[in-house]
């Protein structure tokens, strides 16, 4: 997927920004606060349909502007034209979005159609944060890859606030809260097990493309490996008959803990992925160093996966990484993602395109400044 033209109005400092991209590399550099990174977030909107970094809708409209307008026109790999129009209105917070000028009724059919990847400074916290924050680092690459997943998610979300909400009211009333929960029971583990079961196969398919990618930044013979720890660990020598027997069961046996602390405590919402390199727990013992190799290697493993799946090429935004790596480090991800595809990269050292860029053919540098494009 390439991104041919974009057109932002009333989006963060953007008043009225529109420019036309470079089938490769696409580099924003200008001071700090200028408007770089806000880009990028509306590259993204266009494909997740919401904020990279969580903000709110109203958040992005830029201040005194009564709402914001994103447009995009891309061309898939295989030469299809596309336009996304997104349009949020403040004041009754409507979001509209459209493609090929159809308006759609979920933002949902956006997710996965123009698949990008996003590396962004705060995203140290995949590899040193808490579990949730890998979860939802999964979350989003399932998303994307699987339309499937993504509804189910949804399901198994709306499900989940529900019970405990039920939970909540009936605090140590056990058999009230029995009775109330059973209808959801059946859809509630179905839509666990199939999101447990997609993860299973993203980690172990993801951690070959990781280790040839770790290869690839770091010089040393370390090994990156990822494991998917479950509240059911997956049996692989068991039908899926047997599988789903053995999470009724572990689901049932947590009955009184539910009770006593009012919430869900089975589910994929508290299961972990642990990363490791040559078996150590990159959280723990990994060296700064490590953990962005590992974060880039993820990233890159990602734009790959999502390319086997999509049979779409994502897109690649890059933000402040000059800032993140040190310059042999961001030299190689240069190396690897120009090869993979149309890449977006932001960064405040303006000398970049001369010192990083001069054997590509075909990039262009935009100067962002004061929230437009001052000139390219
Ligand atoms: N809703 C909004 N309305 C107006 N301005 C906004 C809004 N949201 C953010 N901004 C402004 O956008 C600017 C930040 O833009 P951005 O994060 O894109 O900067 P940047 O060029 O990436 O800077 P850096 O090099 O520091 O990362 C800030 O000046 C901020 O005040
Ligand atoms: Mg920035």
């Amino acid at each position: 997927m390439k991104l041919e033209k974009l057109n932002l109005s009333g989006f963060r400092n953007h008043g009225s920004t529109v420019f036309t991209c470079s089938p490769t590399v696409n580099l924003f550099v200008g001071r700090n606060g200028q408007g770089k990174t806000n880009i990028l977030e509306a590259i993204a909107y266009l494909s997740i349909g919401k904020s990279f970094y969580s903000a709110p809708d109203n958040n992005l409209v830029r201040r005194g502007d009564e709402g914001f307008v994103i447009y995009g026109s891309f061309l898939s790999d295989s030469g299809v034209r596309y336009s996304v129009g997104i349009r949020f209105t403040e004041n009754n917070k409507i979001k509209e979005v459209r493609i090929n000028n159809k308006e759609q009724e979920r933002i949902s059919t956006l997710i996965g159609k123009f698949p990008v990847v996003i590396l962004y400074p705060d995203q140290h916290t995949i590899t040193n944060g808490g579990p949730g924050e890998r979860r939802r680092f999964m979350d989003l690459v399932l998303s994307q890859a699987h339309p499937g997943y993504f509804e189910t998610l949804t399901e198994y979300r709306r499900i989940l606030r529900q019970r405990n909400t039920i939970l909540t009211e009936s605090r140590g009333r056990g058999s009230r809260a029995r009775g109330l929960l059973e209808p959801w029971d059946e859809r509630f583990l179905d839509c666990a097990i199939e999101i447990t079961l997609y993860r299973y196969s993203f980690i172990s398919e993801i951690e070959t493309y990781l280790q040839d990618n770790y290869g690839k930044i770091v010089d040393d013979p370390e090994k990156p490996s990822l494991k998917y720890d479950a509240a059911t660990p997956f049996d692989v020598n068991i039908s899926e008959e047997q599988q789903k027997e053995k999470a009724y069961k572990a689901f049932y046996a947590t009955f009184d803990n539910e009770i006593r602390y009012g919430t869900t405590v089975f589910g994929p919402h508290r299961d972990e992925v642990i990363l490791f390199i040559n078996d150590l727990e990159v959280r723990k013992f990994a060296s700064q160093g490590q953990q962005k190799s590992f974060l880039v290697a993820l990233k890159i493993s990602e734009s790959q996966y999502l390319l086997e799946k999509r049979k779409e090429q994502p897109l690649i935004l890059l933000d402040d990484l000059f800032g993140e790596l040190d310059r042999e480090r961001s030299r190689k991800v240069l190396e690897l993602t120009t090869g993979m595809g149309q890449t977006f990269v932001t960064s405040a050292d303006e000398s970049i395109g001369d010192t990083h860029y001069t054997s590509l053919n075909g990039h262009i540098q935009f100067v962002v400044s004061e929230g437009s494009i001052a000139h390219v």
